[in-house]
């Protein structure tokens, strides 16, 4: 048997999938930091292998630690208590997860895909062997987001959080917003700096952002992990009209996850969203993500940092190795559970369809410029009783080939603010705004929140 002294000095063996942006970023942190961690866990830690895809190009990086581009035999390495994994991807990482986890390694991942979609059948599995999961860097980068949700706000009942949790989608609003460059030159400038998932429409139509909203909403009411109840909307269909259309009217455009406990279930959401300029969250820029937390006791509380990069996520990824280490003489029971409630605690809760969110909604139509026009768009709002806040009408535009315009009348953007109002009734006034034949185009709706 190892005394306790034994076990303390022994190096902690780490096995790593994947040697791309988050791995190098972890390789770099370990070998950099390794005697400032020490201090921390009071015991070593090796990073003693990768598995690659790419041997030739590991090599060249002269870690210095074994390489091979056999996962399984990582996995299955009876040398290593601890696999990281940072490939990406469902498939193999599951499995390989799997398999470490049934051969008692304790788990660490940057896959917010891989956590929000399977994460509830990887904790389980990882509870029956008695080991650890570990997430906190698949969700806003470096930001200690996890373990502010987990720990440092364990006494609060979490009401609602709102965020920017997907940094490449905030770096293309940004400088489309503030330089006026295009969709597509940021998003490949965004590629090149490693913020961007493999598939970048994982970024600009949401999904990315609803993993990670899908895993902090768990965190903070729960319940276990929901990807299908999120509702998703990208930000590719933001035109550089609304946008100054929003600033004019005292708003930015940010891209927000939205997490909300009401009485009748939990509204689960990513979309963009306009937010007053006054708010911090307006001025989280490029790839700084933020996420604002209202809990009953502490009040509001606020997370700012690198929500994408090398060095911002390998930076929660050894945080995690540290927990790990620290915790793995610890008893199971004894440990922080995966999602900070204990498993047998979590509550299902109803998920709010669409029609029931409530929120302020900012509405751009194409008007033909003729007499009438406002007083029959007014009229269907009155009809539906809801309260205007603002109108904006901005100059006519020349008609446009491809509109539905048969007169080629001149068009004007008219820009209405909304009060609070449930979506159902929104949807009817726009379908109702959609059916008047002097709307040439479909009708833009983006929400608004006041995050007060
Ligand atoms: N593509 C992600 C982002 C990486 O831009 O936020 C970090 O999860």
């Amino acid at each position: 048997m190892i005394s306790r002294q034994e076990s303390f000095l022994k190096p902690v063996k780490i096995g790593l999938l994947g040697l791309g942006t988050v791995g190098q970023g972890v390789a770099n942190i370990l070998a950099r930091n390794a005697a400032e961690i020490e201090r921390r866990t009071g015991r070593p830690i090796q990073l003693v292998s990768a598995a690659v895809r790419n041997q030739g190009k590991a090599e060249a990086l002269e870690l210095g630690i074994h390489v091979t581009t056999d996962a399984a035999s990582l996995v299955n390495d009876p040398e290593i208590d601890i696999v990281c994994e940072a490939m990406g991807g469902d498939d193999p990482a599951l499995s390989l997860l799997h398999s470490a986890i049934e051969n008692g390694k304790h788990v660490i991942t940057a896959n917010k895909a891989l956590i929000a979609v399977h994460g509830n059948e990887l904790i389980a599995a990882a509870q029956k062997k008695g080991v650890v999961v570990a997430y906190e860097s698949s969700v806003a980068g470096g930001i200690p987001i996890i373990k502010a949700l987990r720990e440092g706000l364990a006494a609060n009942r979490i009401q609602w959080l709102a965020g920017i949790i997907n940094g490449t989608g905030n770096f293309i609003l940004s400088e489309m917003a503030e330089k006026g460059r295009s969709f597509e030159d940021v998003l490949a400038e965004a590629q090149a700096l490693g913020y961007a998932e493999a598939d970048p429409e994982f970024d600009v139509e949401g999904i990315d952002a609803a993993h990670k909203l899908t895993i902090m909403a768990s965190v903070a009411f729960g319940m276990p992990l929901q990807f299908n109840g999120v509702y998703t909307e990208g930000i590719s269909k933001i035109t550089r009209d609304d946008v100054e259309f929003a600033e004019e009217l005292g708003y930015r455009i940010k891209h927000l996850g939205v997490a909300k406990r009401r009485d009748d279930g939990i509204e689960m959401r990513v979309h963009p969203t306009l937010i007053p300029s006054s708010r911090l969250l307006a001025n989280v820029n490029g790839v700084m993500n933020a996420v604002l937390v209202q809990g009953d006791a502490v009040g509001p509380t606020l997370y700012y940092g690198p929500g994408a990069g090398s060095e911002p996520t390998g930076s929660s990824v050894v945080a995690d190795i540290i927990d790990v280490v620290r915790a793995m003489d610890a008893k199971p029971a004894h440990r922080v559970p995966s999602l900070g409630f204990q498993n047998d605690a979590l509550e299902s809760h109803v998920i709010l369809d669409t029609a029931d969110y409530r929120s302020a909604y900012y509405l751009r139509l194409q008007a033909l410029d003729q007499p009438g026009v406002m007083a029959s768009v007014a009229a269907i709002f009155g009809e539906l009783g809801i309260s205007i806040e603002a109108i904006l009408q901005k100059e006519p535009e020349l008609p446009v080939d491809g509109d539905e315009n048969p007169a080629d009348v001149p068009v004007v953007p008219i820009i209405l603010l909304t009060r609070r109002v449930r979506e159902g009734l929104i949807e009817q006034a726009i379908e109702r705004l959609q059916a008047l034949s002097t709307i040439t185009q479909t009708v833009v709706r983006l929400r608004v929140e006041s995050l007060a």
